[in-house]
């Protein structure tokens, strides 16, 4: 069946060209060989950069259009990296990683999957190991409007009146307390830059940003 990303991904680097900018930020924290975990690798924009660097990239993508544009550029660069058609829910690792990335995954679950996705961040991620999230907060302009138009599911959890799309909202500070006694390296939590995917329209968010060190 079609994955709901297979069209967004339609479009080239849809979600940018370039690494993420905390990623980028903090790239020296992650040694040359690590084994590095990308939950929702989108078009590989963070990924293949580590690929790159030498570490040992597993790039988890449902989306098979997502999938093939990571496959092509890493074919191009000469990279090797393991590129898993899988959900997070239903993917059994081998063993524990070194660094795991989440990026722009948590806002699109269901309250009950990000429950399930941070139990598996705890056991995936070996103790010292690094772990880079973003999420949404409360303060994202969508907020107030996904409230009255999209059906509620949880406290801060929606869905779309089509039922394709699912929202979810962290408060201020939750983060650090779904992540309790982790070593914070970086959290901010405000309102983002403006920016546009793809030809979309210009958008800004309540960006949580956090880098984490599992005890
Ligand atoms: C907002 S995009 C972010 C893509 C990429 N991390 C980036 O920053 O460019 C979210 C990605 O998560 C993937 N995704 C959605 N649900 C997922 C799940 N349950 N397990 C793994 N990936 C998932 C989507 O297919 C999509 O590529």
């Amino acid at each position: 069946m079609a994955d709901v990303y297979d069209t967004t991904y339609g479009q080239a680097d849809y979600f940018g060209s370039e690494a993420s900018p905390l990623l980028a930020r903090y790239a020296d924290w992650i040694p040359a060989e690590a084994r590095v975990l990308d939950i929702g690798a989108g078009q590989g924009r963070n990924s293949l950069p580590l690929a790159r660097r030498g570490c040992r990239v597993t790039a988890l993508e449902p989306s098979g259009v997502g999938r093939a544009a990571i496959k092509a550029q890493a074919a191009e660069a000469g990279l090797d990296l393991d590129i898993v058609g899988e959900n997070f829910m239903s993917y059994e690792p081998r063993g524990v990683f070194d660094v795991i990335l989440c990026f722009g995954l948590v806002q699109i679950l269901r309250y009950q999957e990000c429950a399930s996705l941070v139990t598996r961040l705890h056991q995936w991620l070996r103790s010292g190991g690094t772990l880079f999230l973003t999420a949404w907060h409360v303060g994202d302009p969508s907020f107030a409007r996904l409230t009255r138009e999209w059906e509620r599911l949880g406290i801060r959890s929606f869905r779309s009146p089509d039922g394709s799309q699912y929202r979810l909202f962290l408060e201020d500070g939750e983060i650090l307390k779904l992540f309790f006694r982790w070593q914070t390296i970086h959290h901010c939590e405000g309102l983002g830059p403006e920016h546009r995917h793809g030809d979309g329209p210009p958008e800004r968010h309540g960006e949580i940003e956090v880098v984490l060190t599992r005890p």
